[in-house]
């Protein structure tokens, strides 16, 4: 059976792309940005996705003003870097998994999300830059990517709830695929940010860090964010994180645990956020026993824990419980 084992957020900034490209990580205004991407990348190696389900927005590129498909999904075997003005980017062509994609199509369609199915698709800075982020460079992505393009740059777009009830869909869909495959989630876009205007560099730390916090700690809240709560606070273009709700609900509701993040500010003019979120349930069934036991042992009255308990018994209690 294929399970969804982790998620990853992250922001996609194409000034990212451009610095991987021209080999400029290491100068003084990269550097704190791309250190903080070594040890995702570390984590990716160990964890050996076969598959990657990669829910982006394309700007323009690929998909133009002409037709504007509000949810859409790549099912072609490849998927080739878009030219975004200067070419394409040199990065490998993505590889996709038809079979997986066809399989979830079929899901979202009979479960009421009418997929624009797309056989041929050029794939932007929304999904090729996050792929540089968590595996560097590369001579071939290291596992496949099925695309999932959500309209997020013309009104209407669909809402967190909608991207939620997604995920879920996705979910039941990944968890009835009969191969045996190990398959992340990437939600991606943000955090907080404004390319024009008069409110253009906005960034808002306080709404991107309270966002990062009820990722595992109260999903829910961040799924009735509106469109103008994002737009207010986290910027025009900070509405991208309706993105990271499908991600977030394809891993189950509060039985995630963050294994790491790295938050920046500024990366061109947006906030770059980056978080991993492992799935106990299906990833680690071990931990919740392991969970159990400790809480057992908690709560057995042995003679030491009768005895009025001093402020350092008090504390390592206090610890155990969280
Ligand atoms: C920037 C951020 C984006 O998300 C994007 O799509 C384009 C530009 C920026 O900060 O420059
Ligand atoms: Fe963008």
């Amino acid at each position: 059976m294929a399970k969804i084992t982790a998620g990853i957020g992250c922001s996609h900034v194409p000034a990212i792309g451009a610095a991987f490209d021209q080999g400029l990580t290491q100068d003084a205004y990269w550097k704190p940005l791309f250190d903080g991407y070594e040890p995702a990348r570390e984590w990716i190696k160990k964890h050996k996705p076969d598959v990657a389900i990669l829910v982006y927005n394309d700007h323009g590129s690929a998909l133009t003003l002409d037709l504007i498909p509000t949810l859409g999904i790549g099912v072609a075997d490849e998927f080739q870097p878009a030219d975004e003005g200067w070419g394409p980017r040199q990065v490998p062509v993505v590889k996709g998994h038809s079979a997986l994609a066809w399989h979830i199509t079929e899901s979202l369609i009979t479960n009421e999300f009418d997929m624009c199915v797309m056989n041929k698709l050029d794939v932007d800075h929304g999904l090729t830059v996050p792929l540089n982020i968590m595996c560097g460079k590369v001579d071939d992505w290291p596992f496949a990517v099925i695309p999932v393009p959500i309209n997020v740059v013309m009104f209407p777009i669909p809402t967190g709830d909608r991207c939620w009830r997604m995920g879920e869909v996705i979910r039941r869909a990944v968890e009835s695929f009969p191969e045996d495959l190990n398959v992340v989630i990437f939600g991606t876009g943000g955090m907080s940010h404004q390319i024009h205007g008069e409110r253009s560099g906005m960034i808002n730390r306080k709404f991107d860090t309270a966002f990062l916090d009820d990722l595992s700690k109260n999903p829910q809240r961040l799924r009735y964010i509106k469109h103008e709560e994002y737009t207010t606070f986290a910027g025009a273009e900070g509405i991208e994180m309706v993105m990271w709700m499908v991600m977030r609900a394809a891993l189950g509701d509060n039985n995630v645990h963050e294994v790491y993040r790295h938050y920046h500010v500024p990366a061109s003019n947006t906030a770059a956020g980056l978080i991993i979120l492992e799935n106990d349930d299906l990833k680690k069934p071990q931990k919740k026993s392991a969970k159990k036991a400790v809480k057992k042992a908690a709560g057995k009255k042995t003679p030491a824990a009768k005895k009025p308990a001093g402020k350092k018994a008090a504390a390592k209690k206090a610890a155990v419980k969280k």
